[in-house]
C-alpha cells in the first residue's frame, strides 16, 4: 500500500550487537509483520543495539530505528509504558506508580516518534499508530501534518472511567488518542470505555461511534484482532510428527499447556494451583498427567515481573516437589525460553488442552493461533472469560479464572470429553478464525478509516490500494 506508515513501539526485528536481526517479540509484531507489505514504512525501536541506526530496508519494508536511551527505556518503557498504563489498563493488577519523571519521558518519546513518522510520510498518506506506548503521538502528528489520515489501534484493554481517572494526565491521554480519525480498540467494551471517558473527562461530545474532541471527528469501534490462520493450519500439519514425540517423551496419558509472556494479566498461577490440586485430590495421574508451561520471560526489569516470575518457579518447585514420579520426571514441565512458531505449533498438537487463564487480556492470540493448528479437530481449549477472544470463540469452555474450582472442572471436562464434541467445538472456533482472520482485521480497519476520513474531507479513495496491500502480502510478506 502507498503511502502507509506503521507506527509501534517495537520494529518487527531487533537488531543484535553483531547486527543480526531476530524477529520482535510479541502479538502485535506478529499479527502486523503478517499484514504489511512491500512499500510499507515503519518506525519503532530496534532493540538496545539499534541507535543511532538510519532507516534501511528489510523484507521489502522501508525501518525507521527510533532510538531510545537506557533512561528512556527506563522511565518511557520500563516505567510509564509498564508499570503505569500497563497495571491501569489491565484493571490495577498490580499498583500502578504514578512517578511524574516517566511521564516526562513518556511525552518526549512520544514526540520523537511522532516527528519521525511526520518527516517519512508522503503528502496526504496514511499513518496506523499502535498500542498503548505512543497514545500522544496521534495527536503530535495531526499538528504537524494535518494533510495525513491517522488509525490508532489500542492492544490492550482500555480501563473503565473510574479507573482511568486516577491517572493524573488522563486528560492529555484522551487528547492524544483523539488526535486520531479512527481509533480501534479489541471489544465493544473497551471502546465504550473510551467513549465514557472522552465524554466525561475532556467534554468530547459522542453522538453513537463518533466523537468530536476538536475541530475534527473521531470513530471509536471494535476490530477484535486476529491471526494468519492459513500460516498456523500449516504449521499444524508440519508439525504432527514432532507432536507425537512430545506425547512420547512425556509417557503422556494427558498434557495440558500454556503459553504466554511471563506476565501477571496471564494468570499462570491459577492455572498451575488448579492442576495441583487436581494431582493432591488424585483426580489425574502423577505419573502420566503432564502440565506443559511455556513462560517467556518478559519486561524482565520490571520489579512487577521479576515477582511474578520467583512467584511461578517457586509454584512449579512446590508441585514438583509434591509429586515425585517414578521414573524421576516432573509432572509440570516450565520452559523458560521463547519457542519458534515450528516449536509452538508441535505444542498446540501435543495438547489434550490449551489452557488461557489470563485476568485481563486485550484477545490473546495463542488462543487463536491453537485453533487454526488443529487442523485434526483433537483437544480443547480452555479460555478466561476476561479474554477479548472468549468473546470470538463460541466452543471454548470458558472460566473464571479467579476461580479454582472452575478450573479444575474444565480441565476434567477437557480430558473426559468425547472426541465428536472435541470435533464439533473445534469446528465451530476455526470456522470463526478462519472467516475473520488478521487479513480481514486489517482490511476492515484501513476501509472504515479510509471511509471515515472521506465522509469529513471528501479525499481521495484508498480504497483500491488499501486492497492491493493485503493481496500481496497473502502471496508473499515480510521475510
Ligand atoms: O500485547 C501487548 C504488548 O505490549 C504488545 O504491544 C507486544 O507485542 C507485547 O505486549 C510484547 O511486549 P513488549 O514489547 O513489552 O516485549
Amino acid at each position: 500500500m502507498s503511502g502507509l506508515v506503521v507506527a509501534a513501539n517495537r520494529l518487527p526485528i531487533e537488531i543484535g550487537p553483531d547486527g543480526t536481526r531476530t524477529p520482535s517479540p510479541g502479538g502485535l509484531t506478529s499479527a502486523l509483520s503478517s499484514v504489511t507489505v512491500e512499500g510499507t514504512q515503519w518506525v519503532g525501536w530496534g532493540g538496545p543495539e539499534s541507535g543511532r541506526q538510519s532507516a534501511f530496508e528489510c523484507g521489502g519494508l522501508r525501518l525507521h530505528p527510533v532510538s531510545l536511551s537506557t533512561d528512556d527505556i527506563e522511565r518511557y518503557y520500563q516505567g510509564f509504558s509498564n508499570s503505569i498504563l500497563w497495571p491501569l489498563f489491565h484493571g490495577r493488577l498490580r499498583p500502578v506508580e504514578l512517578d511524574r519523571a516517566w511521564w516526562r519521558s513518556y511525552r518526549l518519546v512520544n514526540k520523537r516518534f511522532a516527528r519521525a513518522v511526520t518527516r517519512v510520510a508522503p503528502l496526504g498518506g496514511t499513518v496506523w499508530v499502535h498500542d498503548y506506548h505512543l497514545l500522544l503521538v496521534p495527536a503530535l502528528i495531526r499538528a504537524e501534518r494535518p494533510d495525513l489520515r491517522i488509525g490508532l489501534f489500542l492492544h490492550v484493554p482500555f480501563p473503565n472511567v473510574q479507573l482511568f481517572s486516577m491517572l493524573p494526565w488522563r486528560d492529555a491521554v484522551i487528547k492524544g488518542m483523539l488526535g486520531a480519525d479512527l481509533i480501534g480498540f479489541q471489544v465493544a467494551d473497551d471502546q465504550a470505555n473510551f467513549v465514557a471517558a472522552a465524554g466525561r473527562l475532556v467534554d468530547a461530545q459522542v453522538p453513537g461511534r463518533t466523537l468530536f474532541g476538536g475541530p475534527h471527528r473521531v470513530e471509536a469501534d471494535s476490530f477484535p484482532i486476529s491471526i494468519d490462520f492459513a500460516h498456523w493450519d500449516s504449521l499444524g500439519d508440519s508439525a504432527k510428527a514432532q507432536a507425537r514425540d512430545h506425547r512420547r517423551e512425556l509417557a503422556a496419558g494427558c498434557v495440558f499447556l500454556g503459553i504466554d509472556r511471563l506476565d501477571y494479566t496471564k494468570g499462570i498461577s491459577q492455572r498451575l494451583q488448579a492442576f495441583g490440586e487436581l494431582l493432591d485430590e488424585g483426580r489425574v495421574d502423577t505419573e502420566t498427567c503432564s502440565f506443559v508451561q511455556v513462560a517467556v520471560p518478559s519486561r524482565s526489569d520490571v520489579p512487577a515481573y521479576q515477582d511474578e516470575r520467583s512467584e511461578v518457579e517457586a509454584l512449579v518447585a512446590k508441585i514438583n516437589a509434591g509429586h515425585p514420579r517414578k521414573n524421576g520426571t516432573v509432572p509440570v514441565i516450565h520452559i523458560e525460553t521463547s519457542l519458534d512458531e515450528a516449536e509452538m505449533a508441535a505444542w498446540y498438537r501435543a495438547a489434550d488442552a490449551l489452557v488461557v487463564t489470563s485476568l485481563a487480556d486485550g484477545m490473546n492470540l495463542v488462543a487463536k493461533e491453537f485453533v487454526a493448528a488443529r487442523a485434526d479437530l483433537g483437544g480443547s481449549l480452555i479460555l478466561s472469560e476476561f479474554a477479548g477472544a472468549a468473546q470470538d470463540l463460541e466452543g471454548a469452555l470458558i472460566v473464571n479464572p479467579y476461580d479454582i474450582e472452575a478450573i479444575k472442572d474444565a480441565l476434567m471436562a477437557a480430558l473426559e470429553m468425547p472426541a465428536a464434541e472435541q470435533a464439533s467445538r473445534l469446528e465451530t472456533m476455526r470456522a470463526a478464525v478462519r472467516s475473520n482472520d488478521v487479513h480481514r482485521w486489517a482490511r476492515i480497519f484501513i476501509d472504515r478509516l479510509e471511509s471515515s476520513t472521506r465522509a469529513q474531507a471528501g479525499g481521495t479513495s484508498l480504497r483500491s490500494s488499501c486492497r492491493g496491500f493485503i493481496r500481496s502480502k497473502q502471496a508473499g510478506g515480510l521475510s
